[in-house]
């Protein structure tokens, strides 16, 4: 089968359905959705959760756009049945989730709650009888509150142990039936964004300072759980999920190639790095100087403590120039003529290929997964009631093009999970971007597949399912 590898335009409907077909996976290969617990649950006042950052942060005048809130998001706490019901029909073998540490733990420290590890108890079942393999997720950013107003979160590093009793809770409960397990989502999004800038919850203004401190203990966390989690859930895979940008320079400029390797020694490297090599890189370290984290001795071999497999969350490229963005890393991301998404993030699928090749080149980790690929579009429900979402379509079919291509060239990828299951909360942006394969009606909860689901179940349809395999050597 010959594989494009840069991917042409698709102009119409026949054209991405063709496509489409000629996508092969190999058997075992993980095809799933993904979806965060905030972003999708609603019921966030039901069976003993506590507060989270995120409920705090989303009634926080100002804070997200037209002042929405996930209280009911997709209500998904009530409808997880006819969820599962919609994964099935999307004929999907894997399903990545996220834990709510404030149903778990409500205010953080106290006992925990059983009345929600049993909801995720009845989930892992259900998901596991309808032939989907869980991906659990155990942190995707919402933080119990009760530990934010204890010396601001992540910042503390005593947060660590927290985290540790909570994960602890979790495995014990779920580890005889789950078989991959994420410590995070996204270290540097909730750090950068939520205790740098205050974009996201929790809404902390402190510069590089601040995030490069949230971003330690966090790595610490993730560290420490390891043996956890082994213990816990013996045969288990452990992972992390990293948001990772194939970074190019704008122009050979000495200045734009060096803003370049700062931005990826930002975003890619320093955890890159620390969780495979065992330490920040120097340049890096220079360059944040009174901003770099207090690093106690052993943090770095806990750290890089070894992990199973590494998920990548990929949605574009970064072409970058010298500017003024995230001081002291000094970048400007510069937008090329073409097309975007209704977020504003450029379609560039090689990125998918580049940013694998990038990671199995320089680290070469272990087994790599997408855990979350997807793009924003304004669909429109047509007067039969159909959504033809051809722009998101066309993006999904061009990627997974990209992940063949990835296979083909001997990166071992074992899985691709599409961003999203359904449309959902979207952090700042509240319900105004929508990334599911499934539209929700907000006001109704009514779900309706679109195209891109229709589609996507035919790809997953024809992948050999048994996701247990999917660690094992394959070619295809
Ligand atoms: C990622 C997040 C996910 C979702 C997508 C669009 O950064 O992990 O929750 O918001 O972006």
């Amino acid at each position: 089968m010959s594989v494009a590898t840069v991917s042409e335009p698709i102009d119409d409907i026949g054209d991405v359905t063709a496509r489409a077909r000629t996508i092969r996976l190999p058997a075992g290969f993980a095809i799933g959705a993904a979806t965060a617990a905030y972003q999708i649950e609603g019921a966030v006042a039901e069976d003993g959760r506590g507060e989270s950052i995120w409920d705090r942060f989303t009634h926080t005048p100002g804070a997200i756009k037209d002042g929405q809130t996930g209280d009911v998001a997709c209500d998904h706490h009530h409808r997880w049945r006819e969820d599962i019901a919609l994964m099935r029909r999307l004929n999907l073998n894997a399903y990545r989730f996220s834990i709510a540490w404030p149903r778990i733990i409500p205010d953080g420290r106290s006992a925990v709650n059983e009345a929600s590890l049993a909801f995720y108890d009845r989930l892992v079942d259900a998901l596991l009888e309808g032939g989907i393999e869980p991906f659990v997720t155990l942190y995707h950013w919402d933080l119990p509150q009760a530990l934010q107003d204890e010396g601001h979160g992540w910042l503390r590093r005593g947060i660590v142990d927290d985290y540790l009793a909570y994960i602890d809770a979790v495995t014990r409960r779920l580890g005889d039936r789950v078989r991959h397990w994420t410590t995070f989502n996204e270290l540097w999004t909730f750090t950068w964004w939520g205790y740098a800038f205050g974009e996201d919850a929790p809404g902390m203004k402190l510069g590089a300072k601040g995030a490069l401190s949230a971003s330690h203990h966090a790595l610490l966390a993730h560290g420490r759980a390891v043996p956890v989690i082994r213990a816990n859930s013996p045969g288990a895979r452990v992972g992390i999920v990293l948001d990772l940008n194939a970074a190019n320079p704008a122009s050979n400029r000495p200045e734009d190639v060096a803003a370049t390797r700062r931005f990826d020694g930002c975003q890619n490297r320093w955890y890159l790095d620390a969780l495979f090599r065992g330490a920040y890189p120097a340049d890096m370290l220079e360059l944040y100087a009174g901003s770099a984290p207090e690093i106690h001795q052993g943090d770095m071999a806990t750290i890089a403590a070894p992990i199973d497999y590494l998920g990548i969350n990929v949605y574009r490229r970064s072409i970058i120039a010298a500017g003024p963005d995230m001081p002291p890393v000094n970048f400007t991301r510069i937008q090329p003529p073409g097309s975007y998404t209704n977020i504003g993030w450029e379609v560039y699928p090689p990125a998918l290929y580049d940013i694998l090749a990038y990671v199995q080149d320089n680290y070469a980790p272990g087994d790599l997964y997408i855990t979350e690929n997807g793009a924003a579009f304004a669909d429109r429900v047509g007067p039969d009631g159909a959504i033809v979402d051809l722009e998101r379509a066309r993006y999904m079919v061009a990627h997974l093009e990209q992940a063949v291509r990835a296979i083909g060239a001997g990166i071992p990828l074992k899985g691709y999970f599409a961003w999203s299951l359904m449309d959902n909360f979207e952090w700042a942006y509240g319900f105004s971007q929508r990334f599911g394969l499934i539209h929700v009606d907000y006001e109704t909860q009514r779900r309706q597949v679109k195209l891109s689901g229709e589609l996507y179940a035919a790809i997953a349809g024809a992948v050999d399912r048994n996701p247990r395999q999917a660690s094992r050597a394959f070619a295809i």
